[in-house]
């Protein structure tokens, strides 16, 4: 499973992108609004270090202006994925968009139909919001298992990038399920390294090494 970082804030991506897990980064209006950052200043920043797709969305509900606004975001960068809404106009710009050999992130998915819909518009991504409906009462995992079966049931390209992301639980599930890709937030993609047992295994190890009184430089 592919891990993107799901964040505006530049600091944090290239924190976690010096541990070489980064494949990706995924940022929307919110994300943009909290980093203070200028939009397209700050995705081209982004793109600048990071190899793989960064996630960049239009701002537009109506299809002839979200071309426009594609057009100018695949400009910034060659590994921009352009982000276009569930709707008929996000889906019928996807279409002109793969059509075209832009990648795009189909977004704000809470359904295995809009997914469906997405994967027969030609999205690279799909991006079904785990933590949106678990605070509906209604299972997110359920539906990254309901797509991945959809999708493999036809053969569809449509990558499943697994979005709002809350607990380290989130990962793991979404890798059980067989999600492409999970965005996670910063402070989630840093607690998958932690368990405690880690750390105390490694406090005995550090007091028994200086025990020993040997050094290996
Ligand atoms: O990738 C989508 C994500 O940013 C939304 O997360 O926590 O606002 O539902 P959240």
């Amino acid at each position: 499973m592919k891990f993107f970082i799901d964040t505006a804030d530049v600091a944090a991506i290239k924190e976690l992108d010096e541990t070489g897990l980064v494949d990706g980064v995924t940022t929307n209006p919110s994300l943009i609004f909290k980093s203070g950052r200028d939009f397209k200043e700050v995705v081209k920043e982004i793109c600048g270090f990071i190899d793989g797709p960064v996630s960049a969305e239009v701002a537009s509900m109506e299809y002839e202006q979200m071309m426009k606004e594609a057009e100018v975001l695949r400009k910034l960068a060659d590994n921009v994925c352009v982000k276009l809404p569930l709707t008929f106009d996000g889906l019928r710009a996807c279409r002109a968009l793969t059509n075209d050999g832009t990648k795009t992130n189909v977004t704000l998915c809470f359904s295995a139909n809009q997914a469906l819909l997405a994967a027969k518009a030609g999205a690279t991504f799909v991006s079904p919001f785990i933590g949106r409906l678990d605070d509906i009462n209604i299972d997110g995992m359920e539906l990254i298992e309901d797509i991945r079966t959809i999708y493999d049931n036809y053969g569809f390209d449509t990558e499943i990038l697994a979005a709002s992301i809350r607990s380290a639980n989130h990962v793991k599930d979404c890798a059980l399920a067989g999600a492409d890709v999970a965005t996670i937030p910063p402070g989630v993609a840093k607690g998958l390294v932690k368990h405690v047992l880690t750390d105390q295994g490694l406090a005995g190890f550090e007091r028994d090494w200086a025990a020993t009184g040997q050094k290996i430089i």
